[in-house]
């Protein structure tokens, strides 16, 4: 019997209605359209409004969409990795929220938090189920209500993120088809650089805590460039290599979306021409967990089978690595 790999057989996505545009933004901080398109190629992007709406919310309308598509129930669904940086709520899961709420009452799952990574860390371990044999429906969420956790007196940061969330089913392939290989780091001595100082065990939440601002992204914008300039292309050439694979070989990159200028330098680190990137960073900003399945719903229907992709990220934690993944419809 042939290897089995966990194909993508299946992706669907969501992004809320507002648009928050450069221009609101300049009437919010000190900013300005030219500098911001300039410095990381964003121009807008969405977030979600509305009392009580969580990250599931915006997954619901992913994954129903996924289902239809694909032609299956919910009950189908044996496991959900809910990948996010912005849970509904500190406990229970998020991915328990999302089965309740569309009705995946065979599954069981697990929230997987790896920031801006997250997605690409979900695919592996998902497909680990798949290749086990274990299971034969996982679905991988990716997704990040990143407003909730924005301060928007911060122009360094309220520029960058937006909300939104990508889905993918995977099931078992024998043709040789789905996740091939990933390569996956993590250094938490990055941590000062990118974190949220307030809301876990270390320091819950507490009058001082709100009143000084904690309960939102901390960003030194320079220092995690200069990382993730660098480890996002070096994992992205690094599966290459490892899998003997040319540029040529290559039919898409799809970087995470954090700034036009990291996704620039990792296309040049693998000799990829623009016409070969998926990048969508323009209309959404940084979704977090969500930029590489929108991409890739967005991408959809330019995909053929047996295309080659390279997923590359990189995150908070530090968290970074690449996929390569064989497309299977
Ligand atoms: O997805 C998770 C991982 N995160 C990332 O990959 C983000 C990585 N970092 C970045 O993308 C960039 O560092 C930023 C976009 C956050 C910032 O761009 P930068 O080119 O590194 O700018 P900088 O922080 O070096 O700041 C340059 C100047 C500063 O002014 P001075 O000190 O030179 O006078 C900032 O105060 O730009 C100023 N500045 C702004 N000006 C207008 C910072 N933010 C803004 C702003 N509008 N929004």
């Amino acid at each position: 019997m042939s290897k089995i790999h966990a194909a993508i057989t299946a992706v669907h996505g969501y992004v809320p209605d507002y648009v928050l545009t450069n221009k609101e933004l300049e009437s919010m901080v000190d900013t300005s359209d030219e500098w911001i398109v300039a410095r990381t190629g964003i121009k807008e992007r969405r977030i979600l409004k509305g009392e009580g709406l969580g990250t599931s919310d915006m997954a619901v309308h992913a994954v129903n969409g996924l289902l239809e598509k694909r032609g299956i129930g919910a009950e189908e669904i044996e496991l959900i990795i809910f990948c996010t940086t912005t849970a509904d709520m500190p406990f229970p899961a998020t991915a328990n929220i999302l089965a309740e709420k569309i009705g995946a009452t065979n599954a069981w799952g697990y929230d997987l938090q790896a920031a801006c990574s997250g997605f690409l860390f979900g695919l592996t371990t998902g497909s680990q189920f798949i290749e086990s044999g274990k299971h034969k429906k996982v679905l991988v969420v990716g997704g990040d209500r990143m407003s909730s956790i924005i301060n928007y007196s911060d122009r360094t940061t309220c520029i960058i993120f937006g909300d939104g969330c990508g889905a993918v089913l995977l099931e078992p392939n024998e043709e040789g088809y789905g996740v091939i290989d990933s390569i996956l780091k993590s250094d938490g001595s990055g941590r000062p650089f990118l974190h949220q100082k307030a809301g876990g065990s270390a320091r819950p939440a507490s009058h001082e805590t709100v009143d000084r601002n904690e309960h939102v992204v901390f960003q030194e914008g320079k220092a995690v460039f200069k990382f993730a300039v660098t480890n996002m292309a070096e994992a992205a050439a690094d599966i290459m290599e490892r899998n003997e694979l040319t540029a040529e070989d290559v039919t898409w990159l799809v970087p995470h979306q954090a700034n036009k200028r990291i996704i620039d330098a990792t296309a040049s680190r693998m000799g990829v021409g623009p016409e070969k990137v998926m990048i969508n960073i323009e209309k959404y900003g940084n979704t977090t967990n969500g930029t590489i399945p929108l991409c890739l719903w967005e991408w959809e229907s330019q995909l053929k089978k047996g295309d080659t992709l390279i997923l590359a990220a990189f995150g908070g934690g530090f968290t970074w690595g690449s996929v390569y993944l064989r497309w299977a419809y």
